[in-house]
């Protein structure tokens, strides 16, 4: 019989990087963890590796017939979903094997090609949005719910509007801004749920050396995923957070906008 006692997790980008160690964390915390995956075998081979119950699911979140396919195997087996976590994203649309510098100095606002920042906008601003509303309707039959959007303090136009920040040239318009739009929405939806079951959340990891960033961060993947864990897992945030990693964040890790 199925019963909503279970917690049933679904985790995008989850075959690698901050994804992989949410899903891992998830997993030992007695969540039935949808390790979502792009390229299905990754995603077995990571499911294989977190153990117990990690189940790998495709998941392209840009491609509606994988979303539809998944959430129906969801609605299937469940009929709800306790927490989504939004983590997949990409950081460029063009030559693979770039330096970080590299890549930025490409994706000034003055010369970023319009339609690698549409591609990067449609995976990280869009698609993180069609999930999520195709979603809901599950996350709204949990008990108590929660959608968790991996962001980043990139996406601060506070952090980046003062001229005291000396990473602010990391301000991208290409990945940087997809960051702020995705805040923007994934606020909005936060203010529209606030008397529903569903909470959402945004968090930004560490700058963490994934293949996001051609490994150039300077956190491991586990130090740099401690707060997007915390907050997927643990904290019982008021819905419409943003925060952070605590060497960067304010009180109670709080981000500013
Ligand atoms: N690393 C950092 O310093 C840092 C800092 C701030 C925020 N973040 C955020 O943290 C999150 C995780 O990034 P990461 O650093 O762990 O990067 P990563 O190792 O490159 O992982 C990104 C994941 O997203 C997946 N993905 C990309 N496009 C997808 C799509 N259309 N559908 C489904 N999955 C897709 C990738 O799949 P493939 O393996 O198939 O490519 C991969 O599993 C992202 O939201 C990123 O913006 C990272």
């Amino acid at each position: 019989m199925q019963t909503n006692e279970k917690k049933v997790a679904l985790v995008s980008g989850a075959n690698t990087g901050v994804g992989f160690q949410i899903a891992k964390a998830l997993a030992e915390n007695d969540y039935i963890v949808y390790v979502g995956s792009r390229d299905l075998q990754k995603g077995e081979a990571a499911a294989r590796e977190i153990g117990g119950k990690a189940k790998a699911i495709q998941l392209d979140i840009t491609d509606s017939n994988s979303i539809n396919t998944a959430v129906n195997a969801i609605e299937t087996e469940f009929g709800y979903l306790t927490l989504l976590v939004n983590n997949a994203a990409i950081s460029h649309a063009g030559k693979s094997g770039r330096t970080m510098e590299e890549v930025l100095g490409a994706q000034r606002a003055s010369i970023a090609p319009i339609n690698e920042l549409k591609t990067v906008w449609e995976t990280n601003v869009f698609a993180t949005l069609a999930i999520t509303q195709s979603l809901l309707p599950l996350l709204k039959k949990a008990p108590a719910a929660r959608i968790v959007t991996v962001s980043s303090a990139l996406g601060s136009l506070q952090i980046n509007s003062n001229p005291e920040n000396p990473y602010r040239s990391a301000f991208d318009a290409v990945y940087g801004a997809s960051k702020t739009a995705l805040n923007g929405i994934f606020l909005s939806l936060a203010i529209e749920l606030e008397n529903t079951n569903v909470k959402v959340h945004l968090v930004s990891p560490g700058f963490t050396a994934t293949a996001l960033n051609n490994f150039q961060g300077t956190d491991t993947v586990e130090e740099g995923s401690i707060e997007p864990i915390r907050v997927a897992l643990v904290e019982d945030l008021p819905t419409g957070s943003f925060t952070g990693p605590a060497n960067f964040s304010g009180p109670n890790n709080f981000l500013p906008w």
